[in-house]
């Protein structure tokens, strides 16, 4: 067992002497990026060298929400074979766990990490391999390239606080609202969307209990892509609404029911297994559509045109086990 301060520790090796990013090292796992491509390597459970190799610029992108949402709920496949499982207080990392043909070929690999270790790896990693010019957090019409040789950092960017609620946006001691004076200025998507606020008549006393406000402008203001902030919560229901554009980097496996409401234009949803892959449907949501994504699932979405998409969550601790045990349901109804 390691003492508490080295959970935290990184292992990294120094710039490379030609594109200057380091590489960096996880359990059996390695990680460098060169101009185009982040290489995973890894040796098999029997000891045979493989290697993985993603675009930078989507490693990037999934790695920005790995790391952004604490590892999320579930499963974050950053592609088909590589990813990270939330337990919560510990993350599976692994690649081919969830491939049904690296599976069977017995050439995954999986392995466990605290919380802390794997976070400070991959934050470490998304710092050193995100260059000036690359907001992994943008739509890619709104930043510049993530390729090419070190190029400084993009610190502020990719340290954006998530923007969570702890009852309603716009209550007093709460996540304020968006406003040009706060540098949150309308999207170029949304400069229809009316910016006026509901009227609030709340009896004197109710003042800090009765609540508005106008979700869509809002949403219009959002700075990123495909990432749920919470505008209110009650217990463990979090309504999680967020602005999409082009693809959603990770496909999410989740491991509760998950639903959807398309509030404008259009996502196009790829669905899968989650623990094989195995293609199981293709949702097209339009403006008004609702959907449920079970807790069997991974999906992944394309976003033609910015869109806004509220996602509600069930973010009650127990859930997770209560599904493991058969005590509640992967599916939000039976028909
Ligand atoms: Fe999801």
């Amino acid at each position: 067992m390691n003492a508490p301060a080295d959970i935290a520790k990184v292992i990294a090796s120094p710039a490379d002497a030609t594109h200057g990013y380091k590489a960096f090292k996880l359990g059996s796992f390695n990680f460098r990026r060169d101009e185009y491509f982040a290489h995973i390597t890894w040796n098999t459970r029997d000891g045979r060298p493989l290697s993985h190799t993603l675009d930078i610029g989507n490693f990037l992108r999934a790695l920005m929400r790995d790391v952004a949402w604490g590892f999320f709920y579930g499963g974050v496949n950053f592609d088909h074979v590589f990813g990270t499982t939330n337990h919560y207080q510990t993350v599976d990392m692994y690649a081919g766990t969830f491939n049904a043909t690296m599976k069977a070929a017995g050439v995954d690999l999986l392995e466990n990490f605290p919380t802390e270790q794997i976070a400070a790896t991959f934050a470490s990693m998304l710092d050193d391999w995100t260059n000036e010019t690359f907001d992994p957090f943008a739509a890619p019409q709104e930043t510049g390239s993530p390729y090419g040789r070190k190029n400084g950092n993009n610190t502020p960017k990719i340290t954006r606080a998530r923007e969570l609620a702890k009852r309603c946006v716009g209550l007093k001691d709460d996540l304020a609202l968006r406003t040009d004076a706060r540098g949150t200025l309308v999207n170029r998507a949304f400069a229809d969307v009316p910016q006026d606020q509901p009227e609030l008549h709340p009896e004197a006393g109710f003042e800090n209990e009765v609540h508005a406000f106008n979700l869509f402008a809002f949403l219009s203001r959002s700075q990123v892509t495909w990432n749920p902030s919470f505008t209110s919560v009650v217990k463990f229901s979090f309504m999680c609404p967020t602005t999409e554009e082009h693809i959603l980097p990770i496909i999410h496996a989740n491991d509760r029911v998950e639903w959807f409401f398309q509030m404008c234009d259009e996502i196009h949803w790829d669905c899968a297994d989650k623990t094989t892959g195995r293609p199981l449907a293709r949702v097209i949501m339009k403006a008004g559509d609702m959907a449920a994504m079970p807790a069997y699932c991974r999906h992944q979405g394309y976003s033609p045109k910015r869109s806004m998409l509220l996602v509600w969550e069930n973010g009650s601790p127990n859930l997770v086990y209560e599904i493991q045990k058969g005590d509640a349901p992967e599916v939000p109804v039976k028909f």
